[in-house]
């Protein structure tokens, strides 16, 4: 007997909703113009696309690549991650095999995709190069790094730089319901609300938070997308900063143990979820800047290996007394 495909719900979300098609493709509107563009001239420069994580960068290259080649791209489109092969002599070999043989579609040339390049140290990075140019008759490389700055110049030289930007609410929420709407769960606002409040504009955290919250129940609540989060509700980190600006040691500190031990959140975790609620107390600016300057002393600390009970108890401490100086 021939095995089925898994059903779908095995599936994870994030690859069954990949869009196929430029088109398809929410938000990074001037990039996917671009790359239209491309299609249509089926020709391709080399490319640089950096930019967070889950924002789309893999997906346009494949999007692309269906574009170009059509329902054969497998044949013309070879994806690698640096930072998983063997170092760049394995790389290197794998790329000569696959540019040695011919292209079956009437482009004229591959496309080698190859992910997390800033991985890749700054010799790495100029055999890369030298690998470019040996092949650069038949084939063009796609970039793709978190932090193009760590991407060494020759090789920025030689690419189209295409940078992608977080992405907007609207792009979210537009997939988001595109997904609810196919998977027939409800999906009520605030809880499209707390997907964009723990996604920061990352596509594939959204995703994956709302198929984990639907597989514990249809109806997607605001609470059950902070559970899968590991996030705690904005409402409750404003509290528990409110409690030691107010001077209530000890009911910020239970406040800090319900978040923790609710969510399972570390320590770090709450420190930003901290630093992403500063903005929205009603204190004084000057005891806003204050704030941040705490916790990024704090950070430090836990980074540097501090115990996080005490750093985090500290925190709080240390926010009782800048509340105390208003
Ligand atoms: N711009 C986008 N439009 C639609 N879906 C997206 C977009 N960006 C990311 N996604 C979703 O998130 C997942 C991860 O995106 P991917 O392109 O692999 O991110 P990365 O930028 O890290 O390469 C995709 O499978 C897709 O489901
Ligand atoms: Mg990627």
């Amino acid at each position: 007997m021939v095995e089925d495909d898994p059903p779908s719900s095995d599936i994870p979300w994030t690859e069954k909703y990949r869009p196929k098609k430029l088109n398809q493709v929410f938000g990074q509107k001037e990039i996917v113009e671009r790359m239209e563009a491309y299609a249509k001239r089926r020709d391709v420069p080399h490319m640089l696309f950096s930019g967070p994580p889950g924002v789309g960068k893999t997906t346009v290259a494949l999007a692309l690549a269906h574009e170009l080649y059509g329902e054969r791209w497998r044949d013309a489109f070879m994806e690698m991650n640096a930072s998983d092969e063997r170092g760049i002599d394995v790389v290197r070999g794998k790329i000569k095999d696959f540019a040695r043989t011919l292209s079956l579609s009437d482009v004229p040339f591959k496309i080698i995709f190859l992910d997390e390049a800033d991985a890749l140290t700054s010799d790495a990075q100029n055999a890369l190069r030298r690998t470019m140019e040996m092949f650069a008759s038949n084939t063009r490389f796609i970039l793709s790094c978190n932090y193009s700055s760590k991407v060494i110049e020759p090789i920025q030289s030689r690419c189209a730089v295409f940078r992608f930007k977080p992405l907007m609410e609207q792009d979210v929420t537009d997939m988001l319901h595109h997904i609810g709407r196919h998977e027939k769960i409800e999906l009520k606002d605030d809880a499209v609300k707390a997907l964009i409040y723990v996604s920061e504009g990352d596509m594939r955290k959204a995703i994956n938070a709302l198929q984990g919250a639907a597989a514990v129940s249809k109806h997607i609540t605001a609470e059950g997308i902070f559970k899968v989060s590991s996030r705690a509700t904005p409402d409750e980190v404003r509290q528990m900063l409110e409690l030691a600006l107010k001077g209530d040691f000890l009911g910020a500190r239970e406040k800090l143990d319900n978040v923790m031990l609710n969510y399972g959140m570390s320590g770090e975790d709450v420190m930003l979820q901290m630093y992403r609620e500063i903005t929205s107390l009603s204190i004084p600016d000057r005891t806003k800047v204050a704030l941040v300057d705490r916790i990024g002393e704090y950070n430090f600390r836990l980074v540097e290996g501090a115990n996080e009970r005490i750093q985090l108890e500290a925190l709080l401490a240390q926010i009782m007394l800048l509340g105390s100086e208003r």
